[in-house]
């Protein structure tokens, strides 16, 4: 058990110890961090260890996790059968130059689970799967452009970047949203070849295929995007992207990366989306670093050296390393159907006491998500793309202060982001999550911020 000290109240942190690391971070990171994810005002929280659901920090306040790692860890904290897997492996040696059974077991597991996958190639994070699904396209096709929706997060390759940090400013006409190179300094010609259409927008996408189909590669879809909104697809959306690919002899590919958590079979079968290609990462790895790169086997024969040279060589020194694929098909092997099953009643339980405590004072605040996925809005009206869901300063400083709140009430809730459960949660732990919201809501500024809507 952990030895914590009951923060249950409203009381102040203790943060003498957090405050001490960030000092010592400052002096040698940027920031003081080494993720701009983790930065947090005014200071980060330390992590001391995680057990299940809850992490204690360098303080000793113990949390509730509602962010487990940006959505990997599906088990929670130190799950022991993945402990153990990876205990007895570090013996036997961790990375070879050579390939292992490891590799295969969990590659068989997720071609067995996941329609879209009959061939599958691993690496070390997401960002990598979607590149080498984007660089996979093109190579198929021989063509170098992207459709991609306005506001998703796809990682840090630059084509996959581009639309991602729309503003309001730049973001230009609804019906041809622009292609933005998310940060200074990437190249102007990246944005020529990406186009950008708006999450369930029907007409959009066949607009848009209609302006640059013949020039595009693939549609990189991810089929609840988190940070456009964490808004559930519209069947006929997908339906048109699948036309209008097919149409256009564009692949279609899917970045489960946060999404594959939905179900056993993931997000697209979830939709009855069929994607050629599928980026996946997060749980796959059972906590340690992992990507995959999935699909039809005639795709996926770009990196196959059948011809004598592939058309796309894919290596990477810790690809398929045997720590991840063992943690990964272990922390698989356990999510069962009847796991994730029971991982979304406890989303649709607390979804909808979130929703109901909503109701019950009018507070303008609204929830998306799916399966074991929440987002709270600061909006009265949900929202039903990344345009309609853009907070005003008013609703990021709400934000701020939500999650706040929560961190005084023991609960880590990730700012404005994907919110997450794990198999290690409790109807309890459920609960605490709605009563923490519904006491937010009466405290001063959730009403100032009511008042002002
Ligand atoms: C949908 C999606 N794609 C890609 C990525 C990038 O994955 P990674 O952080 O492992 O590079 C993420 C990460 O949050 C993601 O949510």
């Amino acid at each position: 058990m952990l030895h914590t000290r009951d923060i249950s109240g409203d009381r102040p942190l203790s943060r003498a110890r957090s405050h001490h690391f960030f000092n010592r971070g400052r002096k040698i990171f940027p920031s003081g961090v080494t993720r701009v994810t983790v930065e947090r005002q005014p200071v980060p929280v330390y992590i001391a260890r995680g057990e299940g659901a809850y992490v204690l920090d360098v303080d000793g306040n113990r949390f509730l996790d509602l962010n487990n790692n940006f959505t990997t860890l599906i088990h929670g904290h130190g799950f022991l059968p993945v402990a153990d897997a990876v205990a007895d492996l570090l013996h036997r040696g961790t990375c070879f130059s050579n390939p292992t059974e490891h590799e295969i077991d969990l590659a068989e597991l997720l071609a067995e689970r996941i329609p879209a996958i009959e061939h599958v190639r691993f690496v070390n994070s997401g960002t990598e799967a979607v590149m080498f699904a984007i660089k996979a396209a093109r190579a198929f096709t021989g063509r170098t452009g992207i459709v991609r929706v306005e506001g998703a997060y796809h990682g840090a390759y630059d084509w996959a970047e581009a639309g991602q940090a729309s503003s309001p400013t730049r973001w230009g006409d609804g019906s041809r949203p622009n292609a933005i190179p998310a940060y200074r300094g990437t190249p102007p010609s990246v944005a020529d070849d990406v186009a950008v259409i708006r999450f369930n927008d029907v007409e959009g996408i066949e607009r848009r295929m209609a302006d640059v189909g013949a020039r595009t590669a693939c549609v990189l879809i991810d089929p609840m995007p988190s940070r456009a909104g964490l808004i559930e697809p519209k069947a006929d959306f997908l339906q048109a992207l699948q036309a209008a690919a097919h149409k256009h002899g564009v692949l279609l590919v899917a970045d489960e990366v946060l999404n594959l958590r939905q179900s056993y079979r993931g997000a697209s079968a979830r939709y009855g989306l069929e994607p050629d290609l599928i980026a996946c990462g997060k749980i796959i790895g059972g906590g340690f670093p992992v990507g995959a790169v999935g699909g039809r086997a005639n795709v996926m024969s770009v990196f196959a050296n059948d011809k004598g040279k592939p058309l796309l060589p894919q290596g990477g020194t810790f690809s398929a390393n045997p720590v991840s694929m063992v943690a990964g098909r272990v922390a698989m092997e356990a999510m069962t159907e009847e796991a994730f099953h029971g991982l979304e009643r406890l989303g649709d339980n607390v979804r909808s006491g979130l929703q109901n405590a909503i109701d019950r004072t009018g507070a303008p605040f609204s929830v998306s998500g799916a399966a074991s996925l929440f987002r709270i809005h600061p909006k009265k009206q949900a929202p039903s793309d990344y345009r309609s869901g853009y907070p005003t300063q008013a609703e990021n400083d709400i934000n701020t202060a939500l999650s706040d709140y929560f961190l005084h009430r023991g609960i880590l809730l990730p700012n404005g982001a994907a919110a997450c459960l794990s198999t290690a949660m409790t109807a309890y732990d459920a609960d605490a999550v709605v009563t923490t919201f519904s006491d937010f809501l009466s405290t001063p500024a959730a009403q100032e911020f009511e008042a002002s809507r």
